[in-house]
């Protein structure tokens, strides 16, 4: 069945899925919720230091993360971003239509549609510095090559306790180049010990609103 739309409290749209039973965001903000978590957490410090950025996304979803990305890029055009996304599940391209981030982002409603309506497993150079690509393929049977940041956006570990064993985790910290990072929201005790028995440094920041913390983890 498909996933059913609803207003976050930044007044933006998320989904609930009706297998899992859980919400793609935190119902306190989608937009406030991934901006703190995947761009603040797990990109603003190298718009100062890169010039070349690879980020892998586990969930591309709502294509919220990317399109936030994609409007990173617009405003930092010396930096490229190659942005490679994961998905197992779709949503359907018609139902993203109704997303209101473009609203929320103002940026032009293409810009989140290009994403939606790209082919699988093709890369698509959507503007001069920001090239992205996405699977509909499962994060762990996928990505191979280096990358210096990882998205790490699957449901939580009470819905896919796979996704966040010390395999997975070492699944990620093998695509990882030196000094590379994931980032994601879940900051549970025991995903952070499968972090540190997978080989990463883990680092606890503030949460986003409605949450203590979160997690970086390091190369
Ligand atoms: C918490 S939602 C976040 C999605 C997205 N980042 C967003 O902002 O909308 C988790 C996403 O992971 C996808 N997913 C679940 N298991 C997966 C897997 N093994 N491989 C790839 N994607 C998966 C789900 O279909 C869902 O779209």
């Amino acid at each position: 069945m498909e996933p059913r739309l609803f207003l976050t409290d930044d007044g933006s749209h998320s989904l609930r899925d009706t297998n899992f039973g859980v919400s793609y965001h935190s119902s306190h903000g989608a937009v406030q919720e991934s901006r703190h978590v995947f761009i603040e957490a797990g990109l603003r410090d190298l718009l100062v230091s890169e010039t070349s950025i690879r980020i892998v996304e586990l969930g591309f979803g709502t294509g919220l993360n990317a399109l936030l990305v994609r409007q990173l890029a617009d405003l930092n055009s010396t930096i490229q971003f190659y942005y490679t996304t994961y998905e197992q599940y779709p949503v359907d391209p018609r139902q993203a239509r109704q997303f209101n981030y473009p609203e929320v982002l103002a940026c032009a409603p293409t810009w989140l549609y290009e994403l939606h309506d790209s082919d699988w497993g093709t890369a698509h150079q959507l503007c001069p510095n920001f090239t992205f690509q996405k699977h509909r393929q499962d994060f762990l049977a996928g990505p191979q090559d280096a990358t210096e940041v990882v998205f790490y956006d699957a449901f939580a570990p009470e819905q896919q306790p796979e996704l966040w064993t010390v395999a997975a985790m070492g699944h990620c910290y093998r695509l990882l180049a030196p000094g590379g990072r994931l980032v994601t929201y879940c900051a549970k005790g025991q995903f952070k010990r499968n972090l540190r028995a997978a080989g990463f440094r883990v680092e606890r920041l503030p949460g986003p609103i409605g949450k203590r913390e979160m997690t970086r983890a390091l190369v």
